[in-house]
């Protein structure tokens, strides 16, 4: 796999500061351009808002249409004053999340910690529709953004290196589902938040789908 497009919303995080004040700030801004319209516009009406509507809005759930995510990319929105990233795999992608030799590498391979997904993602890619991951972006040691890294073998994270997420805090590891390597400082996978599909292709984070239905 070569050549994996990828999207400024995407690369941001990837680029931001470890200081937690500025990196609030910039995932903050970051959100506000990969929000797919929604939180952009909210965003710079919130601060003359009252606390308990821009609690309110924060915890309101955010739409993106997936047919708009060029494959092999992602977007990051903002819910509930969290980033999260909504991937396109690729079939390559999906190919090497079904290596056996990958998941001999990640500690919960078969996401048997339930804390860490819905039921309805408690399955090999971890997602409703297997080709759109949808994760929120906070490294499950300590707190920190992970980079979008679809790049293969880099020289700065080896030759096994396939592509995934890479928190540069302390060097956390997580594949294209969200999946911990084993013998990182980060002890679970990365968190996948509510969501379900309220057309073909547009999905809604923040409410299951029994609740939805
Ligand atoms: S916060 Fe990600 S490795 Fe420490």
């Amino acid at each position: 796999m070569t050549d994996i497009p990828e999207t400024n919303v995407a690369r941001m995080p990837a680029q931001m500061s470890t200081d937690p004040a500025r990196r609030r700030f910039l995932v903050a801004s970051t959100s506000v351009v990969g929000s797919v319209g929604l939180v952009a516009a909210a965003w710079p009406f919130l601060a003359s808002w009252s606390p308990s509507a821009r609690a309110r809005n924060l915890g309101a759930p955010v739409e993106v249409d997936t047919s708009k995510i060029e494959s092999g990319a992602q977007v990051t929105v903002q819910w509930q004053g969290k980033p999260v990233w909504v991937l396109r795999r690729t079939p390559a992608m999906l190919d090497h999340l079904a290596d056996p030799a990958l998941l001999e590498r990640l500690r919960d391979p078969n996401s048997e910690v339930a804390s860490q997904q819905p039921d309805y993602a408690q399955n090999p890619l971890r997602a409703i529709r297997e080709d759109v991951l949808v994760v929120i972006a906070l490294c499950t040691h300590l707190g920190c953004i992970p980079t979008f890294r679809p790049d293969i073998a880099p020289a700065d994270l080896g030759p096994d290196w396939h592509g995934g997420y890479f928190c540069p805090c302390h060097g956390s590891r997580f594949d294209f589902a969200g999946r911990v390597f084993k013998n990182v400082p980060a002890p679970t996978n990365l968190v996948i938040p509510p969501y379900h599909y309220v057309t073909d292709t547009v999905v809604q984070i923040g409410i299951d789908p029994e609740v939805a239905a």
